[in-house]
């Protein structure tokens, strides 16, 4: 039998970054074949915020967690794990440059990279760091400016995706508290790789239909056995919190899980998909707009590129109110 667990990682601050500039509907149809019609049914995105030249992925990465540093009432964690697939460089990772302008010297830091189910990978790696031991708190944080893969041109990609970041502060604590984080689900398939790929300088290419199908089926299935696997039926679950991939796909799969219209939390209109970011700014958004309470229960799931998915369990934690939580990165 394994052993129970000594201690758990559990969440204790929480923020976010948008870069201040927007692009609606209307400006990509001025530019691409398409409509604000199309891109809104089809995907059910109007806005997108978008980072312009001089805004680097260390620079949302690291104002999402000088906010969430500030919720916690913290300057100092042990670790910073940065899930992004659009590291500032080839090498070397970008989460040292991170801790290094947060002014955590020596702390340890890198780079996961699984793309739009990065955030749940790093977040699974950062509650194993603490639980065995190895850190006493860590910034988990997702930063992804996946617009700058898009070619121009390319309508299929470009009214999909947004730029920004996200990051939760988690501390040693007991298993069970509040804001612990719950069993990890996590899994890959490699076959599928070509469904979502960039290849090295060069633009993203998707296969949208097909990518839809295992979107659904792998988000609802990864939910499900995380909340198995955690012990709660899924009429207790007060939110689900998917991955913000496509609004007809997040409805889907609550709708496989049976997840009522008021417990599927959203940002997608406003945000598009914003990769590995989704999940921690949907949770600092809604944290700050009063829709997350302490004590709500919460199932988390992603699915990305690799292909890769992941889902897992948390109880939301009572954080202090941090009025800048959701307000947009001062950087262009
Ligand atoms: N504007 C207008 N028409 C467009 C368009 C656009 N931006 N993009 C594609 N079309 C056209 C297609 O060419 C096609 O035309 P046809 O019927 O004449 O051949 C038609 O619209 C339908 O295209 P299709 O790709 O079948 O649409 P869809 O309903 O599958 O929606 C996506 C396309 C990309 C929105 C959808 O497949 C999707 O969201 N897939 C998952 C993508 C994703 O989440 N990726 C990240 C994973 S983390």
């Amino acid at each position: 039998m394994p052993e129970p667990a000594r201690c758990s990682a559990v969440v204790c601050g929480v923020g976010a970054s948008l870069p201040a500039h927007t692009v609606s509907n209307e400006d990509l149809a001025a530019q691409l074949d398409t409509s604000d019609t199309w891109i809104h049914q089809r995907t059910g995105i109007s806005h997108r915020h978008v980072t312009q030249p001089g805004t680097s992925t260390a620079d949302l990465a690291t104002q999402a967690a000088a906010r969430a540093l500030k919720s916690a009432g913290r300057r100092h964690v042990d670790a910073v794990v940065l899930a992004t697939a659009t590291p500032d460089d080839q090498l070397p990772a970008t989460a040292p440059a991170v801790a290094s302008r947060l002014g955590l010297h020596e702390a340890c830091a890198f780079d996961v990279a699984a793309v739009c189910t990065g955030f749940v990978y790093a977040l699974a790696t950062a509650t194993g760091l603490i639980t065995a031991g190895t850190a006493h708190s860590a910034l988990v944080i997702g930063a992804d400016r996946l617009s700058h893969l898009c070619a121009c041109d390319d309508r299929t990609t470009r009214p999909l995706f947004g730029d920004g970041a996200g990051a939760l502060v988690l501390r040693r604590g007991t298993p069970g508290e509040p804001g612990s984080t719950g069993p990890f689900i996590l899994g890959s398939d490699g076959e599928h790789a070509g469904l979502l790929r960039a290849p090295h300088g060069g633009h993203l290419r998707m296969q949208g239909p097909e990518l839809f199908r295992h979107a659904v089926t792998r988000m609802s299935t990864a939910a499900q056995a995380a909340a198995r696997a955690a012990g709660w039926p899924l009429q207790d679950i007060d939110h689900l919190v998917p991955h913000q991939a496509n609004a007809r796909i997040t409805n889907a799969v609550s709708d496989r899980l049976h997840i009522p219209p008021h417990a599927r939390l959203s940002n997608i209109a406003d945000r598009g998909n914003t990769s590995a970011a989704s999940i921690p700014l949907l949770l600092s958004e809604a944290s700050a707009d009063g829709r997350l309470q302490a004590g709500h229960r919460l199932l988390i799931c992603a699915f990305g590129a690799g292909l890769t998915w992941g889902a897992t369990t948390l109880t939301w934690p009572a954080l202090p109110a941090h009025p800048e939580r959701s307000q947009p990165c001062t950087t262009t």
